[in-house]
């Protein structure tokens, strides 16, 4: 995890830089520091705590200069201290490098380097990176042959940016982390994700594993390991810098929530012609070869593939989610007739790429169901559907999961038109309700009376999600939302499934949102009645219409009626909306949970 950054110029960087680290703390904002170069040295200033920490000690001293580079840190070796913060130097302080990812030799990188003298700071891996370099220097290597070289000593996944006192240039390379250059009129930019500098260019170089860049102020080249020349193209990217500040809302997840009326619609814009779903890149006749379907993913993401797997189940397709992390140590079965479908917002976890790689290498076709065009999932896998759901900033997911769950219905209409040679009459009425659903949104988020509902049971045993067929994924959803901002205990469950174990947990201090899709509301209406038998207070979400549920619920979340299918999409919004205002009125850090990084880049 973790994110960095650089900014090249002639004229002063530290302004820019700070705009970087804080659109980066997305990824890891545990400690975070920078290094300018300023002519007469380098100064380095980080600590423990979040960007702001840092703006507010450089505002007492005057660290300035035309080149810097910039580090916000998700700790994986050595805990958040001042002396692990990044950026890291050598013995002399002539190198300064900043890191993300791991480096998995640097146990034995280290004690070589000990050995011939060096002595270190931190518990990082990070440090023996400037060591490394710094060795080469002083053998008389130039800093970008010292920095291809020192490259070359290490194994794992890395995103690296290093400086070298009194040279005006940043070197940086990656392998399995995110790296992308940005071009500007004024200066050259450098960070993990595009949002860090996107304010100041849109104009972007997405770099591939083992490229290595050198950027001036005017300029970059890129090479490979060895130094061969390699070419790649500039690419503008479309995203507005407003899309990814706050509007006016306390917190991004809020914003991102009320985003998602005009979220699904950029994700749906022009992909419905009729009857028929038109996807640029899957014209009919793309999947005839497939004959079963596997999602990979983590997290949130990992509930979208869910619930695309019970549609594509629905339709006649043999589909099966798998937990990336899983997937990549014990593969499934597949062949060349099997789709592995990624699916990743930020095209970057780690997890998910390792299990797409496992699935490619033994001869499965990948596609990528991703939000970030040029992410490594995008690049990587043999297709690409892009969510265009925009920048999401808040780590706990929201208009991406929506976005995710609609391309998944997109996308499931073509497979199941070419792998069972539909369409039937019931996928295009789902289609049709599709197209309204930006509107049953804005009405979820205009009436919704979450706020007044998801203080009452706080403090106490816990919050129980429960749904059956599609409205299982987002139970899961819902509790992993739950959880991740408010710190309280919460579970998702099968509805079916709570009276085989976690019945024995439900007491009147366990509230259950049980979210209701119209399609078994008989058996759902019982679920609810062994629940309130123990005198636990069941939270309806469904449609006014389900009167089974909600004439038995104590309380109701409403949603509009559409179809069934698409119901649980609108019920997952409520329960983005129970979980906001509940961290909110426990003072949580809603934007960026303790703990969690929205990209996670380590396995
Ligand atoms: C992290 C984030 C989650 C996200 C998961 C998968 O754990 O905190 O919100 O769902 O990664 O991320 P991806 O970018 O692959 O969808």
């Amino acid at each position: 995890m973790c994110g960095i950054t650089a900014r090249i110029g002639d004229d002063d960087s530290l302004d820019d830089l700070l705009v970087s680290l804080k659109n980066l703390e997305y990824r890891g904002y545990d400690s975070a520091g920078i290094a300018v170069q300023n002519g007469a040295g380098i100064e380095v200033s980080k600590c423990e705590g979040e960007v702001a920490e840092l703006k507010s000690q450089l505002a007492t001293n005057d660290h300035d200069g035309p080149i810097g580079i910039g580090h916000t840190r998700w700790s994986t070796h050595g805990p958040p201290t001042d002396e692990n913060a990044h950026p890291h130097t050598g013995c002399k302080g002539r190198v300064v490098a900043v890191h993300n990812g791991i480096i998995e030799n640097y146990n034995a990188l280290r004690e070589g380097l000990q050995a011939r003298g060096h002595e270190f700071t931190s518990d990082t891996d990070t440090e023996v990176i400037p060591h490394l370099v710094e060795e080469r220097l002083e053998a008389g290597m130039d800093p970008e042959v010292a920095f291809r070289d020192a490259v070359g000593e290490l194994d794992g996944s890395y995103a690296i940016a290093m400086m070298v006192d009194g040279d005006p240039a940043v070197y940086a390379t990656r392998n399995g982390s995110p790296l992308v250059v940005g071009v500007g009129e004024e200066a050259n930019y450098l960070a993990s994700d595009v949002p860090a500098f996107l304010e100041f260019t849109d104009r972007v170089v997405y770099l591939e594993d083992d490229d290595v860049v050198v950027i001036t102020p005017e300029d970059h080249h890129i090479t490979d390991l060895t130094g061969n020349a390699v070419s790649r193209p500039v690419e503008t990217v479309d995203w507005d810098p407003e899309d990814a500040e706050k509007g006016g809302y306390d917190h991004y997840m809020l914003k991102e929530i009320h985003e998602q009326p005009v979220s699904l619609r950029q994700t749906i814009r022009g992909r419905i012609e009729g009857e028929d779903v038109v996807l640029e890149d899957f014209p009919p006749g793309t999947f005839n070869d497939v004959s079963r379907v596997q999602f990979i993913a983590c997290g949130t993401s990992y509930h979208a593939g869910m619930y695309g797997e019970w549609l594509l189940s629905k339709w006649g397709v043999d589909a099966n989610t798998f937990i990336a992390s899983e997937y990549a140590a014990y593969p499934a079965p597949v062949d060349e007739e099997t789709l592995v479908i990624g699916v990743t917002q930020s095209g970057e976890t780690a997890d998910t790429l390792e299990a797409l790689k496992s699935a490619r290498e033994r001869g499965a076709r990948t596609l990528a169901v991703t939000n970030v065009i040029g992410s490594t999932a995008a690049r990587t896998c043999d297709d690409a559907l892009f969510i265009r759901a925009g920048p999401e900033i808040g780590v706990a997911a929201t208009k991406t999961f929506s976005s995710q769950v609609a391309s998944l219905v997109l996308l499931g209409e073509r497979l199941v038109r070419d792998v069972t040679g539909g369409p039937t009459e019931e996928c295009q009425q789902r289609l049709e309700s599709l197209k309204s659903l930006p509107e049953h949104v804005e009405r979820v988020i205009e009436n919704s009376n979450a706020a007044a509902i998801s203080h009452q049971w706080l403090g106490g045993g816990g919050h129980f999600f429960i749904g059956r067929g599609n409205a299982y994924p987002v139970a899961l959803e819902g509790a992993l939302k739950f959880k991740e901002i408010t710190y309280e205990h919460a579970e998702g469950f099968a509805a079916g499934e709570l009276k085989h174990g976690p019945l024995a947990l439900v007491t009147a201090d366990t509230p259950v949102f049980a979210i209701g899709t119209g399609q078994h509301p008989k058996r759902l209406e019982s679920n609810v009645r062994e629940i309130q038998t123990r005198g636990a207070p069941v939270i309806a979400i469904a449609p006014r219409t389900e009167t089974d549920l909600t004439d038995t619920a104590d309380e109701f979340l409403p949603v509009p009626a559409t179809h069934p299918d698409l119901v649980a999409i609108l019920a997952n919004v409520q329960l983005q909306l129970i979980a906001y205002h509940a961290a909110d009125e426990m003072e949580r850090s809603i934007d960026k949970p303790r703990n969690l990084a929205k990209s996670v880049t380590v396995e």
